[in-house]
């Protein structure tokens, strides 16, 4: 049982060397449910082989499509879907399995959901989702725990978010490509993962303008086919294994890595101390081995802002270095369930509400710490490589749901890490 297993970590080793960044968890879910709207197969290059993407591909399966995967390779035909309906115990999983709300409507008119499960980072309510359909024209009602959907025919809508949410965007953006009319989203989010999602669908024959800012026209087509496409890098992968990199004053270079992506990351690192290079080539350098120092503050927000998925590691590196910073925790209001772990190792670490204050300390040690959730792991991993002796992570289930291989990854940059 994954949840019995333990990451067991002795810190204080310098990272050096190269990790190849997986594909991106929060593209590759979008791109798996968009596939259900194709009369078509579909090859899914650079899919991360993570539990949160098995569970969309069980959700696949269930639906009727074929769903195979080879290595970091998956195929889906959804010629033959057979319902759309998902169940509680595969809604339950994950909490991206809503994804699938739009591409079932998009798709069949229709859909039978159960409220999703998920990272508990705050409330993740799906308003924005629902009244963003009813303006399509779809009928919500809720029964027995179940959200059920209708719709006649979807028709193109204007659709405005009061902040930007990116399963919201992704949502409407499955549900407007084969609907009838244009559709115009307002302040959509404009995460790298929305543009890959709008990329896909438009190899796939979808009338998409405006992806990556904050209006989107979308213009539907009577019919999607399948195509070949690659998922594009994980920028919160890439960010942890900068953040590992910096934590324990080493050198790493990224492969397979998007380093515009990377966003404010990038100048935060170089602020602290690093020196942060990407080549042409999909490379990205990092080098640590300087004196570093704390940030005065960071603020998560949508992108381009700080991502709040990086806050997590980004926060480990901080409490390691001299000076403090404050942190202001703007998208999620329950995303600090780290900072108790990692004051556990020594951190000194103070919340008030949406807003900690990380004073850097030069000596963590070893404690058993339990995650709590993915991102908060990975900030736990990260404080361990550099806090002395031994620390123990368990719940690295949570961890495994976006990190592939994130023991072998460390392990071969020289990390002592094992699971146990
Ligand atoms: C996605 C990412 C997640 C990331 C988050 C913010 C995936 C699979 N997950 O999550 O890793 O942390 O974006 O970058 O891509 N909101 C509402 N009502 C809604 C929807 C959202 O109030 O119906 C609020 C949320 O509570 C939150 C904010 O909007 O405060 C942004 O959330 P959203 O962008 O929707 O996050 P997710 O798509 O769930």
């Amino acid at each position: 049982m994954s949840e019995q297993r333990r990451l067991i970590i002795r810190g204080g080793r310098r990272i050096e060397g190269e990790i190849a960044v997986q594909g991106a968890k929060n593209s590759a879910l979008p791109l798996l449910a968009a596939a259900v709207l194709c009369r078509g197969e579909t090859e899914l290059y650079n899919c991360p082989k993570l539990s949160d993407c098995d569970a969309a591909c069980r959700i696949l399966s269930a639906l009727g499509c074929s769903c195979k995967r080879e290595g970091s390779v998956v195929c889906i035909d959804a010629s033959a879907l057979r319902t759309s309906e998902i169940s509680e115990k595969l809604m339950r999983e994950m909490r991206s399995s809503i994804i699938f709300m739009g591409a079932l409507l998009g798709r069949a008119g229709q859909c039978r959901l159960s409220f999703p499960g998920g990272c508990e980072i705050g409330s993740r309510p799906i308003d924005f989702h629902l009244d963003a359909f009813r303006k399509m024209g779809a009928k919500i009602r809720e029964e027995h725990g179940y959200i059920v959907c209708t719709a006649q025919k979807l028709k193109g809508a204007k659709i405005s978010f009061p902040v930007p949410s990116v399963g919201a965007t992704e949502n409407v953006m499955l549900a407007a490509v084969l609907a009838e009319g244009t559709t115009e989203i307002h302040n959509a989010a404009r995460e790298p993962e929305i543009c890959d999602l709008a990329e896909y669908l438009t190899r796939c024959g979808a009338k998409i303008k405006g992806a990556g800012t904050g209006t989107i026209h979308i213009e539907g087509v009577k019919r999607l086919s399948g195509c070949r496409y690659t998922v594009m890098p994980d920028r919160i992968a890439a960010a942890t294994y900068l953040c590992c990199g910096a934590i324990t004053r080493g050198e790493i270079l990224l492969t397979q890595a998007d380093l515009p992506s990377l966003g404010l990351v990038v100048p935060v690192l170089e602020q602290i101390g690093c020196s942060i290079y990407g080549f042409g080539n999909g490379s990205v350098y990092l080098n640590a081995r300087k004196t570093l120092k704390a940030p005065s503050q960071i603020r998560t927000a949508p992108y381009p802002g700080f991502p709040t998925d990086a806050q997590p590691p980004m926060m480990a590196l901080c409490a390691t270095l001299p000076g403090t910073t404050m942190f202001a925790e703007t998208v999620f209001e329950n995303r600090y369930r780290h900072v108790s772990e990692l004051t556990r190792l020594g951190a000194k670490i103070k919340v008030e509400g949406r807003v900690a204050v990380v004073e850097g300390v030069n000596r963590l040690s070893g404690a058993e710490l339990e995650a709590g959730d993915l991102r908060g792991g990975a900030a736990m991993v990260t404080a361990a490589l550099f806090a002395e002796g031994t620390t123990g992570i368990g719940h690295i289930c949570y961890i495994n749901r976006g990190y592939e291989n994130i023991e072998g990854c460390l392990r071969s940059v020289g990390a002592d890490i094992r699971t146990v």
